[in-house]
């Protein structure tokens, strides 16, 4: 059996983090996804943060495996020429330049929609129409506008932005779906349609459960934040440290060790309590009126979770798991990227996995998160700068030798 997405064909003009991860994904779906790159630098990640001299980053080639590379000028008319060749050959074109940029060069919505009128454009933005829609954003400046930082990080603190990029990557997955959807209108319409995703709108969407809880805050302090019951709530969510997001309370409590990670995250479901109190030496409060109810805890959760603390302190984090886990109490050790790296069950699924990557020998990425039975995912490394051009202007532009070597000599490609 084929892959998923094989014959659908994608024109990827995304360069640092969003769009890639949108095209990445596709790629791995089994679509052919042409990278366009600008001649002789190409995406800029490929030189950013370096850890190997000449060679491309750890941050370009965790995103952009599975792609082909072509480098064309599209600012140069024989540039223009070939990019307009690939948006009639392609299905999907993506890019998440600044605001902008490709109506600048001529390429609007309505000129590529003449041009292929079944191709699906998708675009990644910082904002949605509005005041800010001209604005450039990155990562952490999504977080900030899409109501994550202000709800992230301990209530006497400032705000946090998380190391979960949930601003460029949840764009970007955000983004795929938007693709996969019209990919599939398509095939009653005939008509390609355009697809955008702001990344304000997808951290906010992440952050769904905060808008809930300003809602909630209407009607009084949220019970299940650590500022209940004597702390003050002010107008707008606050931060909550690490309590649960959910109906059930949560805390990170330290374990054996002293490090950094050495914690465990602890829910405490009602029918925990009871294994839980054994555990922890503490029966008489499986039945204390003052402790025995979720509502009479509610108040106290730091004193339960202190309690909690205080036995998981005896041991290391894992064995604190297997502990509860025969319970099915429900907790997650905090682990590191060094622990993840390691994780023997997540090499197994192919969720990290090692690529042999020709200029820069083996490297670690995180593969394919979306597992389909039927389209299992192959990682293979990501392209060098421009190694495709010639195989895809012959190919699919349908160029001779001569006229790539007069276009390269000019430097359209
Ligand atoms: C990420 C971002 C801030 C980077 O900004 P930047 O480095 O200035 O890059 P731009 O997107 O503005 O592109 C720079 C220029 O290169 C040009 N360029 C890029 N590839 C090209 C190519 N192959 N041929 C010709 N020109 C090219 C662009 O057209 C643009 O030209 P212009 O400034 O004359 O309009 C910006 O692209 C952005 O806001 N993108 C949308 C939101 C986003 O995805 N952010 C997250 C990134 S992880």
């Amino acid at each position: 059996m084929g892959k998923a997405l094989d014959g659908i064909r994608i024109l990827d003009m995304t360069h640092v983090q969003s769009g890639p991860t949108c095209t990445q994904i596709l790629a791995w779906f089994g679509a052919d996804v042409i990278k366009v790159e600008l001649p002789g630098r190409g995406d800029i990640t490929r030189g950013q943060l370096r850890d190997k001299p000449g060679v491309d980053s750890l941050y370009f080639t965790m995103l952009n495996c599975n792609k082909r590379s072509i480098t064309i000028n599209t600012k140069q008319e024989k540039g223009k020429e070939v990019f307009r060749k690939l948006i009639q050959a392609c299905d999907v074109m993506v890019e998440n330049f600044a605001p902008g940029a490709l109506d600048r060069q001529g390429f609007t919505w309505e000129t590529i929609h003449e041009l292929n009128p079944r191709l699906i454009y998708a675009s990644v933005k910082g904002f949605g129409p509005g005041p800010y829609e001209d604005c450039k954003v990155y990562e952490n400046i999504a977080q900030c506008t899409g109501g994550a930082a202000s709800t992230t990080g301990f209530d006497d603190g400032p705000p946090l932005v998380t190391g979960a990029q949930i601003g460029d990557s949840g764009t970007g997955i955000h983004l795929v779906a938007g693709i996969l959807a019209a990919l599939f209108q398509r095939e009653t319409s005939g008509q390609g349609q355009r697809v955008t995703c702001a990344m304000q709108d997808t951290v906010l969407n992440l952050c769904r459960v905060k808008l809930r809880d300003q809602q909630r805050l209407a009607a009084g302090p949220l019970m299940e934040y650590p500022q209940y019951p004597n702390g003050q709530f002010g107008a707008a969510v606050p931060r909550a440290g690490n309590a649960s997001g959910g109906g059930q309370p949560g805390w990170a409590v330290k374990t054996k060790g002293g490090g950094p990670n050495d914690y465990i995250y602890v829910i405490i479901q009602p029918p925990g309590w009871e294994p839980l109190m054994k555990l922890c030496g503490r029966p008489e409060l499986i039945t204390d009126p003052e402790w025995a109810t979720p509502e009479k805890r509610l108040p106290k959760l730091d004193k339960c979770f202190e309690i909690v603390e205080h036995w998981a302190m005896s041991m290391d984090k894992l064995e604190v798991m297997r502990a509860l886990n025969q319970f099915d109490i429900p907790c997650g050790p905090i682990l590191d990227m060094r622990e993840i790296a390691e994780e023997q069950a997540l090499r197994e699924t192919g969720t990290v996995v090692e690529v042999d990557h020709p200029k820069r020998g083996k490297f670690l990425t995180v593969g394919n998160p979306i597992k389909l039975s039927d389209s299992p995912t192959d990682i293979v490394p990501s392209p060098l700068l421009g190694e495709h051009t010639d195989e895809i202007l012959k190919s699919i532009v349908g160029w001779s030798d001569a006229e790539i070597a007069a276009a390269r000599k000019d430097g359209a490609v």
